[in-house]
């Protein structure tokens, strides 16, 4: 297959900043690329240079077959980008700037119709249709925007955080369109935060840092290599650490796959009562689990079933955490080790959650 973004050492520095240090990729055509980064690693100023709004320092990149440098404005003729109606037309509906878009793109106007119905249902925007965006909050004009993003479906789509900031049903709503434009044979390269959201949409996923690409891989490569899903229990009593280790034990993945009784597979923290083990089964094993501490009576403190994040892809590439570039943030130097906060449950790791919490992290990466 050929590929449809190709690119080989990018630089860009910007003063002191290496902003990009050397960055290859290759997206073949009709594939998903997750580029999955903590803020700061370089992803922005990726898709900037391979979208022609900004030039490599050095390094090239060709995209659709075309070379960024020489030929921007072929480039950006194959290319859609979400993002770049950033200045959606306030004094105009959301409906009528969506048939805008499609009537640029030289849809005929029952095709341009047709398209913003579509996608106003389907970015929840069909109620604020016919108010005019100035009206609209700020999730609501981040959902206008992508979705004036998508009127067309280019071959070659680049999109920047694109659920960054949106409520579940958004994100949701959001990951089924991109599934549908990949379906339709569009090449994607999306940059994300998440590795829940690099997980559901990419076929490969290249890890960013410090703007390098630090690894590659599948999402299923990328878990493996961090220790996949766990189910973490805190018991009340510590007299009842030795039954609830067994009943984990028969649940861990070692013991289900056939590799012995899984009492090894147990880590147990003495002093904080709390006991991990590797698992495959999502939320059904947990409820299992949940049944048989409560048929033995044992008093549970919390509990919860973790996958892996990009903090734990990270510790397990890197040994640290993902560096929190915001000033605003506490960085991991200042989390305390253990700090007793309540298990995050099997709660998928969304935006209010970012890169917090980096003491656990630490803990269940050992
Ligand atoms: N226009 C710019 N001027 C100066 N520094 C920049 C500029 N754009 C990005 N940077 C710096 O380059 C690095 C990478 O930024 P960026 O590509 O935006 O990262 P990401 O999108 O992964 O959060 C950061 O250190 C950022 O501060
Ligand atoms: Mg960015």
């Amino acid at each position: 297959m050929p590929d449809a973004i190709h690119a080989e050492g990018l630089v860009k520095t910007f003063g002191e900043v290496r902003a990009l240090d050397g960055v290859d990729l290759d997206v073949p055509e009709g594939t998903v690329l997750g580029l999955l980064g903590p803020n700061g690693a370089g992803k922005t100023t990726a898709v900037r240079v391979l979208t022609t709004l900004l030039q490599p320092d050095g390094g090239r990149a060709v995209v659709a077959g075309l070379d960024v440098v020489r030929h921007p404005n072929e480039v950006r003729r194959s290319i859609g980008l979400s993002g770049q109606f950033a200045a959606v037309d306030e004094y105009l509906t959301g409906r009528e700037n969506l048939r805008m878009v499609g009537q640029l793109y030289q849809l005929s106007a029952r095709d341009a119709k047709r398209r913003a119905d579509e996608l106003l249902e389907r970015f929840h925007l069909a109620d604020a249709a016919d108010r005019t965006a100035k009206t609209y909050s700020g999730g609501m004009r981040r959902r206008l925007d992508l979705a004036a993003a998508l009127v067309v479906s280019p071959p070659v789509m680049f999109m920047d955080e694109p659920t960054t900031g949106l409520d579940p049903r958004n994100r949701q709503g959001l990951w089924e369109v991109i599934e549908e434009l990949v379906s339709g044979g569009t090449t994607l390269l999306l940059t994300t935060q998440y590795l829940e959201e690099a997980d559901r949409l990419a076929h490969d996923i290249a890890v960013v840092d410090h703007g390098r690409v630090i690894a590659r891989g599948t999402s299923d490569q990328l878990k493996e290599q961090t220790g996949g899903e766990r189910v973490e229990v805190v018991a009340h009593l510590r007299e009842d650490i030795g039954t609830v280790r067994g009943i984990l034990a028969r649940h861990s993945l070692p013991a289900r796959s056939g590799e012995g009784d899984g009492l090894a597979a147990v880590a147990v923290e003495e002093h904080t009562r709390k006991l991990t083990v590797p698992v495959a089964g999502g939320a059904k094993l947990l409820a299992e689990v949940i049944r048989e501490l409560d048929g033995q009576g044992v008093e549970i403190d919390d509990i919860g079933l973790r996958r892996p994040t990009l903090d734990d892809v990270f510790i397990s590439l890197t040994g640290h955490a993902a560096e929190a570039e915001d000033a605003g943030e506490p960085g991991p130097e200042t989390d305390p080790e253990d700090p007793g906060a309540p298990s995050t449950g099997s709660t998928p790791d969304g935006p209010g959650r970012r890169r917090k919490r980096n003491g656990k992290r630490k803990e269940a990466a050992r």
